[in-house]
């Protein structure tokens, strides 16, 4: 850190996930907010957000930070995540970016590059490893407490209903593409860390015709185990996950923060995880806090870009594979008929 003893910290995107975490985790570090910038190319965000968060000054071009910021938080549409990025880490500015870090591994790498040559950090926010139960989960796999995983399987299913500002998620955009790489950030980063490292893909589908797909299933393979992702934002179905040992079965809800159900010889019991970490927002806290601590050098990132360069690989790779799944209700002729 070099211009004052508190970092100034630019907000770059300030839509639905600066509104629902960054701002209101920020508040908690009174001096980080008087001194940050909020940053939107649309000024009544800016005016409604710095209505309710008294802040250091409004900007509507990022490139107006780039001479002022010790760190910048990316909280833009996925599709500007690497173009923005870069733009800072080359000044050697610390960035905490949003996920998926980028839209695919090419644009990740870039990034954990150029933060590596000018010897500045790349923070990611994929702090739902901080989760205590997906905690544990890493804990108890590594540990080998009921020997190797043989079977996963995490499924999704909740209806899109997010307050997205731009309507990123759904423009045809091959940078966003849809339900895998976006929500699946987590869940492919949870399955490849769990794992510990990345799976092939045995087989991928989704119901994309060419924009965003809402539905997607991936099924994997590494070493001992074969799994399963089911995803999507049409179906609101219980989201869990469930992991088959060779000595016992893991299972959690995926909002479920505190608690696993372990099935070992015959019978189910609760595992309860303790940690101070119950909601979103306290997680948003960590993340403000630790982003801060990097900028001044007195801590490490609690994830960083190259951790989860596997799990965005993985995705290309499920993207790759990926074929139209089988949607009986669905007649493809008839669509191409009305087109
Ligand atoms: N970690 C999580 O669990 C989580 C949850 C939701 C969203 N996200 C991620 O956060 C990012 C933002 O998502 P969101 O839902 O807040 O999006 P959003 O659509 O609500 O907001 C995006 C904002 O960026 C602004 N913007 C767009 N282009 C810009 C530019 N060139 N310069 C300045 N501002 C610009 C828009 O005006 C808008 O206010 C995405 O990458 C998303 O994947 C992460």
């Amino acid at each position: 850190m070099t211009r004052s003893k508190v970092p100034h910290i630019a907000l770059i995107g300030c839509g639905a996930i600066a509104e629902e975490y960054y701002l209101p985790a920020l508040a908690s570090l009174p001096e980080i907010m008087e001194n940050l910038i909020l940053v939107d190319e649309n000024p009544s965000r800016l005016d409604k957000l710095s209505a309710k968060y008294p802040v250091r000054r409004k900007v509507r071009d990022y490139r107006e930070v780039q001479n002022e910021a010790d760190g910048v938080i990316i909280a833009l549409p996925t599709g500007l995540h690497a173009l923005v990025g870069v733009e800072f880490l080359s000044r050697g500015i610390p960035v905490l970016c949003e996920k998926p870090l980028a839209e695919d591994a090419a644009r990740a790498r870039i990034l954990i590059e150029m933060a590596h040559q000018k010897e500045t950090e790349l923070v990611v926010n994929y702090l739902q490893r901080i989760i205590p139960h997906f905690a544990m989960v890493k804990q108890l796999l590594a540990s080998k407490t009921f020997g190797s995983p043989l079977k996963m399987e995490y499924v999704i299913g909740e209806i899109f209903n997010w307050p997205t500002v731009s309507g990123f998620y759904f423009k045809s955009d091959p940078s966003t593409r849809g339900i895998l790489r976006d929500r699946g950030a987590h869940a492919v980063d949870h399955i490849c860390w769990w794992l510990g490292g990345k799976p092939t893909v045995i087989s991928s589908c989704n119901d994309s015709f060419g924009g965003s797909e809402a539905v997607a299933h991936v099924e994997f393979e590494r070493d001992s185990c074969k799994g399963k992702l089911v995803m999507s934002w049409f179906a609101d179905v219980p989201c869990r996950f469930s992991i088959e040992c060779e000595k016992a079965t893991i299972e959690g809800e995926i909002y479920d923060y505190q608690k696993l159900i372990i099935s070992e010889n015959g019978r189910k019991r609760e595992m309860i995880v303790e940690s101070p970490i119950h909601t979103k927002l306290d997680v948003a806290r960590e993340i403000a806090s630790n982003f801060v601590a990097v900028i001044q050098k007195e801590e490490r990132p609690l994830v960083c870009g190259s951790d989860v360069l596997e799990s965005i690989e993985f995705t290309d790779e499920a993207y790759e594979k990926a074929r139209l799944m089988n949607m009986p209700w669905y007649r493809f002729e008839e669509v191409q008929d009305v087109a």
